[in-house]
């Protein structure tokens, strides 16, 4: 029998260790998130819909929750996340009655809702995903339509930036995606953030969100894009990492449990990722997971509806799987 060490003891000297949580997992994991990690992102209830979901009616029971229980049990905090497509209220997009939308209206109501968190919480959260997803997946186009382009233009996002920058100067202002290690995505993504800093818009990292899987992204795909992005000089932090058992494509709905072979797959490719985040430590500031244990984890249905995944370090019962051992000895072989 081993002994159980901390993930986030282990790697004190790396990087922060972090995991996302929501209004369910922040009781029913405690232990778990009190021994293994030291850094919290509100999984959705930091988001535009959460926060405020009518014109300056926010609602911040949630997260001052979360900054209590952060200082209570030394985690440090992310903020996910102020202008992105998904998950943002209607109404703020829409014109009051009588009037015509425009780019002045939304753009002094982003600053409101950014204005409005960041000053509230300024030395709170170590990080923020100022932008999130704002590049196209689709080949041939550069940012994804949303109301935030069609209503603002291009530049809605050194906006969002320049005023999350003057609410909180001390703040680490991220953009941050998925799918960041597709060739053809990382190199917008690199254009965007490249472009951003001729510009002297104030942003200070890139989020990878690191939504693997057991076979993609390759490893030199991940490798290449790390590299790519830590030459623009910015730290990194890997945000929303899962490690799904299936490809995007594979709609298999019919395991109740995951199979051996899958699991040191999984184990093997956690292996592999550590390692690399471990070599380019002097970039990567914090890794964090979109969850804590396979007991609750948003893959349960996503993109297939109902079907479970064990994409994480623990299991459904919170015992830790050989994915977690080959973490761990990442950083005690040296
Ligand atoms: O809270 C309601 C509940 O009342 C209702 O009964 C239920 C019925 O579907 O829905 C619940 O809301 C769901 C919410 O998660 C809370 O569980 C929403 O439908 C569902 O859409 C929402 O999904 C979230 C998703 O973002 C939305 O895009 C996931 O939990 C969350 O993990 C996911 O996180 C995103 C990151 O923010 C950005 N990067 C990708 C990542 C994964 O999609």
């Amino acid at each position: 029998q081993r002994e159980l060490l901390s993930l986030s003891k282990a790697y004190e000297d790396l990087f922060l260790i972090g995991a996302a949580v929501n209004h369910y997992t922040i009781d029913s994991e405690l232990s778990l998130l009190e021994k293994h990690f030291n850094s919290l992102t509100a999984e959705n209830e930091m988001k535009f819909e959460h926060i405020q979901p009518k014109e300056n009616q926010f609602q911040f029971e949630y997260v001052d929750k979360l900054v209590s229980y952060s200082e209570r049990y030394g985690h440090q905090l992310r903020g996910h996340t102020l202008v992105w497509h998904n998950q943002t209220s209607d109404w703020i997009f829409k014109a009051p009655e009588g009037k015509e939308m425009n780019r002045d209206l939304l753009l002094e109501r982003m600053k409101s809702h950014i204005m409005t968190l960041l000053k509230r919480y300024k030395g709170k959260f170590y990080s923020w995903d100022v932008v999130n997803e704002a590049i196209s997946d689709q080949k041939g186009e550069f940012l994804r339509s949303s109301p935030w382009l069609d209503i603002i233009g291009e530049d809605f996002i050194d906006y969002a930036f320049r005023y999350a920058h003057e609410a909180d100067p001390e703040a680490a202002l991220f953009y941050n995606d998925y799918n960041e290690c597709d060739p053809e995505k990382r190199d917008k993504i690199y254009t965007l953030v490249k472009d951003m800093l001729e510009k002297d818009v104030p942003i200070h990292g890139i989020g990878l969100q690191a939504h693997w899987n057991i076979h993609d992204p390759s490893m030199d795909h991940i490798r290449a894009a790390i590299e790519k992005y830590a030459s623009l000089g910015l730290q990194l932090q890997i945000t929303e990492m899962d490690v799904s058992m299936f490809q995007f494509e594979d709609k298999r709905m019919d395991l109740l449990k995951p199979t051996n072979e899958m699991l040191e797959k999984q184990a093997e490719r956690y292996e592999q990722f550590f390692k690399l985040f471990k070599e380019y430590h002097q970039h990567i500031t914090s890794v964090t997971f979109w969850g804590v244990s396979d007991k609750y984890t948003w893959l349960h249905d996503f993109p297939v509806r109902g079907r479970r995944n064990w994409p994480f370090l623990f299991d459904e019962n919170n015992q830790t799987k050989e994915a977690y051992w080959r973490v761990i000895d990442q950083v005690s072989i040296s």
